[in-house]
């Protein structure tokens, strides 16, 4: 198992080069990324190339045991780079250039930048591939902008367009230009769509989907030369988890695994009463596995305070550990913290790594060490694990893009909807697996689409066929609503969908700010709706809650369809409390025949990584309190080993992993 630190030498004298690698050896890390920030250190001067300096560090790195996943640098562009070829900075929607400084500032159109960057990787490939504690690269750093408006991008996309659409008759029709007399008669006539709400919707999406594109073809740029020129090493990239604006699913396609940034921690407040798991940094770590379906690597992850200007608050003793069993727990192979000193100098000086300022090995680094030391000793256990899982939620990023460009109804957030049957799944102890429209669905029991808004006819009939066969499908507000180029379906709601979910939907409102409208359900429940609501009248489905509303009240809020061998469910709105998702979650997942092996308590997150012969089941304490869990009898305690009982304290931000062998 690779565990380790984003390691910046450059920032410090080479004096103390060797003292690193001793602490980091001592720690039990057996892995650094560097370089990604290192271009003008490594080609100081246009075409001079200089890596002693690197070399001498890995040679140092090499005798202690450590190997190095290397950064390509193009995040920044040299001074010198600037200054002579302006076009490699990007253009602001204004028309100005971007001033350089900071760092992701280029034109991913500009034959410079391309060129140049394209050097500096083949050199960089052709040196490292002979230096033999490299392991890997790290393309870029972090895919995501800038937005660039400058003339050849613009023209770009309008190519771009030609090949996607072939006719300029064609674009007209797909986007619908005929509304308020936007039909193009030639494609240079095609602007940027600077405004993302208000320019045509269909040209807006193909914006973002251009812009995503660009990001995925310069990185296929450079994984191309890589290939060709290290073929030992494994390629990767450090995705941001949620990030919204790149296709991850796209973006992951040439890489051999993903790796993702992971800081949790910012400026909640630990003390407080909620008791809650941390729910974005599993369902991150969620769609990361599900990009490839396969396990990833954090290649950042939170040490200590975090900020540029201000920073928020410190992890505490215990939390290090307990965020990167987390994401161990989810799919994790490899963990590197962000980062290994914190810098003296530059805009980073308030983020801290693991040692301060002064270079100490204090409490941070000692509990960093212990994470290492507890998961070198059950490495052999994890090794070839993994999560398998028979309930799934799709994400998709058109439908994500669309409903930025327009949601709707105020306040409708694409991840917010996920997280709804996300978190409730995960109260149960239910692992959940992150696909894409396009995966196969057959291989689930359950699967969730919340705010599936573009909704392909494809998947429409892909769903319809798994409900038939037995699949429990559950579907919600705004799903089917749109077309791949944006535009409405002229077909009653919920469209493509109405004979799996038995329902119709002629009309749909709103629900003002500030108002609720009660609901009651079949087991006389009473919940609240806010937000939206569709006005649900059913067909063939059974009504599982309806609304207690003057003139409302002859609409459903929530429906169950039996449709051939399986269920279509349907909720057509928002509701205000969590304990509506955790009984229709639990009702679900009895009517699919799923259940937890253990059903944690509140604050308690459960994650099962396996394999054929055995199930490792982690125990994550997310709270400042102590917690009890029963384990199953016979059940293996792998890290506190003193504790064989049938039931597990969990001490405050405690953790645990049990082993259970499957019966062959
Ligand atoms: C990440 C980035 C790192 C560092 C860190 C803290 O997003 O990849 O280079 O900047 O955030 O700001």
């Amino acid at each position: 198992m690779y565990i380790g630190v984003d390691y910046y030498p450059e920032h410090w004298s080479k004096e103390r080069w060797e003292l690193d690698a001793l602490l980091m050896h001592s720690a039990g890390f057996n892995v650094v990324r560097m370089a990604e920030f290192s271009w003008v250190f490594m080609e100081p001067e246009e075409g001079k190339f200089q890596f002693d300096w690197l070399d001498e560090v890995l040679d140092l790195l090499a005798k202690h045991e450590i190997q190095a996943i290397l950064g390509t640098p193009t995040a920044v562009m040299p001074a010198w780079m600037a200054k002579k070829y302006p076009d490699s900075l990007a253009v602001d929607k204004y028309g100005n250039r971007l001033v350089w400084g900071v760092r992701k500032n280029n034109c991913f159109s500009s034959m410079s930048y391309n060129l140049l960057s394209e050097r500096i990787i083949k050199t960089m490939a052709e040196h490292f591939s002979k230096i033999s504690n490299v392991i890997g690269w790290q393309i870029d750093n972090e895919f995501g902008g800038p937005i660039c408006y400058c003339e050849i991008c613009h023209k770009n996309f309008q190519e771009w367009l030609k090949n996607k659409y072939q006719s300029i008759e064609n674009l007209n029709k797909s986007l619908g230009t005929h509304f308020w007399g936007h039909k193009f008669n030639y494609w240079n006539e095609i602007p940027i769509p600077d405004d993302m709400n208000t320019h045509n919707p269909g040209l807006c999406l193909d914006w973002k989907r251009f812009c995503s594109w660009m990001n995925v073809k310069f990185q296929h740029n450079q994984v191309k030369i890589l290939r060709e020129l290290c073929p030992k090493h494994f390629i990767t990239h450090n995705f941001m988890g949620l990030y919204p604006d790149i296709n991850y699913y796209d973006l992951s396609e040439d890489l051999d695994h993903v790796s993702w940034d992971n800081y949790p921690v910012w400026k909640d407040n630990p003390f407080n009463e909620k008791q809650e798991i941390f729910y974005g940094a599993s369902l991150s770590a969620d769609v990361m596995r599900g990009l490839k379906q396969k396990n990833f690597w954090i290649m950042e992850q939170t040490a200590g305070p975090g900020g540029w200007g201000s920073f928020g608050r410190n992890t505490l003793p215990g939390e290090i550990k307990k965020i990167s069993y987390q994401q161990l727990a989810h799919g994790a192979d490899g963990i590197i913290w962000f980062r290994w000193r914190t810098c003296t100098a530059g805009r980073e000086q308030y983020w801290h790594g693991l040692l301060g300022h002064d270079g100490k090995p204090l409490r941070r680094y000692k509990e960093a060490a212990e994470t290492s030391r507890e998961f070198h000793m059950i490495e052999n256990e994890i090794k070839d694990t993994a999560i398998k899982t028979q309930a799934a939620i799709i994400y998709d990023y058109d439908s994500i893009w669309a409903t930025q460009i327009q949601p709707s109804f105020d306040g409708n957030n694409y991840v917010e909807n996920i997280h709804r049957y996300y978190n409730a799944l995960l109260r149960q102890g239910i692992n959940v697996d992150i696909i894409k429209q396009d995966e196969d669905f057959s291989k689930y029991k359950i699967i969730i689409a919340s705010s599936l808004y573009i909704l392909k006819k494809s998947t429409a009939d892909k769903i319809t066929t798994y409900v038939k066969n037995g699949g429990i499908f559950l579907t919600d507000f705004r799903s089917g609503v749109k077309n791949e180029t944006n535009i409405c379906y002229d077909i009653t709601l919920p469209g493509l969908l109405t004979d799996v979910l038995g329902i119709e939907i002629e009309e749909y409102s709103a629900i003002p700010l500030n108002t609720e409208y009660p609901i009651k359900n079949v087991d006389g429940n009473e919940y609240h709706a806010i937000k939206y609501m569709d006005w649900i009248t059913v067909k063939n489905a059974e009504v599982l809650a309806n609304y207690q509303v003057q003139y409302l009240n002859n609409f459903a809020a929530l429906t169950k369809n039996n449709f051939g061998k399986g269920r279509a469910y349907y909720a057509g709105t928002i509701i205000k409390e969590e304990n509506f998702y955790d009984e229709l979650i639990e009702n679900i997942l009895k009517d699919s025949g799923i259940s937890s092996v253990i059903k944690p308590p509140l604050g308690v997150e459960i994650s099962i990584r396996q394999d054929s012969s055995k199930i490792l089941i982690f125990l994550i304490n997310h709270t400042i309190n102590k917690k009890e869990v029963k384990v199953p009898s016979g059940a293996e305690i792998l890290i506190n080993l003193e504790r064989i009982k049938d039931t597990i304290i969990l001490e405050p931000f405690g953790v645990e992993v049990i082993k259970i062998k499957k019966v062959l």
